[in-house]
C-alpha cells in the first residue's frame, strides 16, 4: 500500500478545524478556531454568523499548518451532516484547493469522522467493535466492521445527548454551550434528591429517546424554585439519568452484537463522569472502551484527516462537483453517497 498525505477540513457547525494526516507517520499538525465565544452572545448557534466566520478563518488557519502544498496528496472536508452553509465554505475550499494542486478530494460523513477518532492514537482499537456517538446533533450505536463497513444499531428517536444537555443547561440559566457547564454543576449536587426516568430502557432495542428529560427537569425546577441547591440537584439527575440510559444501551449493544470493545466518541464523550461509569460495561464484556484524546472528542480537523485517508487510499475520489448533504445518514455511507468520479486523480 503507497503512503499518502492528507489535508482535512472540518467546517460543519462553529468549529474550523484543519489537520494533515499522513498514513505512515500519523497526525503532522491540526489547529482548530472555536466559534464558542462569538455564539454565546445568542445563547446557540447562529447559522449565518458560523459560515461567515468559517470564510473568515479557514484559509488563515491553514496557513498555522505551515505545510507547502506539493507535500499534500489528497484533500479531505466534511461534507455533512451540519449546517448546509457552513458545510459549503469547507466543501468549496476544500475542492478549489484540490483542484488547484492536482490532487484528488473526498467528501467526509462528520459523524465517520467522530467514530474513526480514535484510531489516530499509536494505541487504538481492532475492528469490529461497537461506537457510541454522543454529540450535539446525534446519539447512535453503530456496528464498526471497518472502515466504511457501519450498521447503525439504534439512535435518538428525538434529541441528542448533547441537544439534551444543551437545553436543559439553558433553563437552569447555565451559558452556551451548556454540556460542560452542566457536568460541572452536577458535580455539587445531591445523586439522592430526584429520580429522573430511564428513557426506553424497560424495553428492547437499542434506540434512545432524550427529550422527556428536559420536561422533567422544566417540571422539577418549576415545583422546586425557590429550594436551595436546586439547580445542582436538578443537574446531577439529569446527567444521571443520561449516563445511566447509556449504559444500559451499551450494554445491551454488546450484548446482541457479540462484540467486546466499545469506542465512545462525539462533544458528550468528554464528559468526566460518564467516562468513570462506562469503564465497567466494557470489563463485564471482557473487552476495552477507547475514546479520541479529549481535544479530539469534540469537532476537529484531524478526525477528518484521518477518515479521508483511508477514503482515499480505498481508491474514492469526489467529482468537480461541490455537494454537502445537511441531513445524511450515516449506514447509507457504504463506499460514500457522494457523486464519484473515479476519472480524476
Ligand atoms: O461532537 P461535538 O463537538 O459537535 C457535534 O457534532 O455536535 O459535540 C458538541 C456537544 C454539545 O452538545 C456539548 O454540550 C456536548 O457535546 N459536550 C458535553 C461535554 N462536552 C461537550 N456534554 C456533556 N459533558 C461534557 N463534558
Ligand atoms: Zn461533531
Amino acid at each position: 500500500m503507497f503512503a499518502m498525505r492528507v489535508l482535512g477540513i472540518e467546517t460543519s457547525c462553529d468549529e474550523t478545524g484543519v489537520a494533515i494526516f499522513d498514513s505512515e507517520l500519523g497526525l503532522l499538525g491540526h489547529a482548530l478556531h472555536s466559534q464558542v465565544a462569538m455564539h454565546a452572545e445568542y445563547g446557540g448557534v447562529v447559522p449565518e454568523l458560523a459560515s461567515r466566520d468559517h470564510v473568515r478563518k479557514l484559509l488563515p488557519l491553514l496557513q498555522e499548518l505551515n505545510f507547502s502544498a506539493e507535500t499534500i496528496d489528497g484533500v479531505a472536508y466534511t461534507a455533512g451532516p451540519g449546517l448546509i452553509g457552513a458545510l459549503l465554505v469547507g466543501a468549496s475550499i476544500g475542492r478549489a484547493l484540490a483542484w488547484a494542486w492536482g490532487v484528488p478530494a473526498v467528501g467526509v460523513h462528520h459523524m465517520e469522522g467522530h467514530l474513526l477518532a480514535p484510531m489516530l492514537e499509536v494505541h487504538r482499537p481492532e475492528y469490529p467493535f461497537v461506537a457510541l456517538l454522543v454529540s450535539g446533533g446525534h446519539t447512535q450505536l453503530v456496528r464498526v466492521d471497518e472502515v466504511g463497513q457501519y450498521l447503525l444499531l439504534g439512535e435518538s428517536l428525538d434529541d441528542a445527548a448533547g441537544e439534551a444537555f444543551d437545553k436543559t443547561a439553558k433553563l437552569l440559566g447555565l451559558g452556551y454551550p451548556g454540556g460542560p457547564a452542566l457536568a460541572r454543576l452536577a458535580e455539587h449536587g445531591d445523586p439522592g434528591r430526584f429520580r429522573f426516568p430511564r428513557p426506553m430502557t424497560n424495553r428492547p432495542g437499542l434506540d434512545f429517546s432524550f427529550s422527556g428529560l428536559k420536561t422533567f427537569a422544566i417540571n422539577t425546577l418549576r415545583e422546586h424554585q425557590d429550594e436551595s441547591g436546586i439547580h445542582a440537584d436538578i443537574a446531577r439527575a439529569f446527567q444521571d439519568a443520561v449516563i445511566d440510559t447509556l449504559i444500559i444501551k451499551c450494554r445491551r449493544a454488546l450484548r446482541e452484537t457479540g462484540l467486546r470493545d466499545l469506542v465512545v466518541a462525539g462533544g458528550v464523550s468528554a464528559n468526566c463522569a460518564l467516562r468513570s461509569r462506562l469503564g465497567v460495561v466494557a470489563d463485564e464484556a471482557g473487552g476495552k472502551i477507547w475514546y479520541p484524546r479529549p481535544e479530539f472528542c469534540t469537532d476537529n480537523g484531524a478526525m477528518i484527516a484521518y477518515a479521508g485517508c483511508q477514503r482515499l487510499l480505498a481508491g474514492e475520489r469526489q467529482s468537480l462537483a461541490i455537494e454537502v448533504m445537511a441531513r445524511w445518514p450515516l449506514a447509507r455511507n457504504q463506499g460514500n453517497d457522494l457523486k464519484e468520479d473515479r476519472s480524476l486523480r
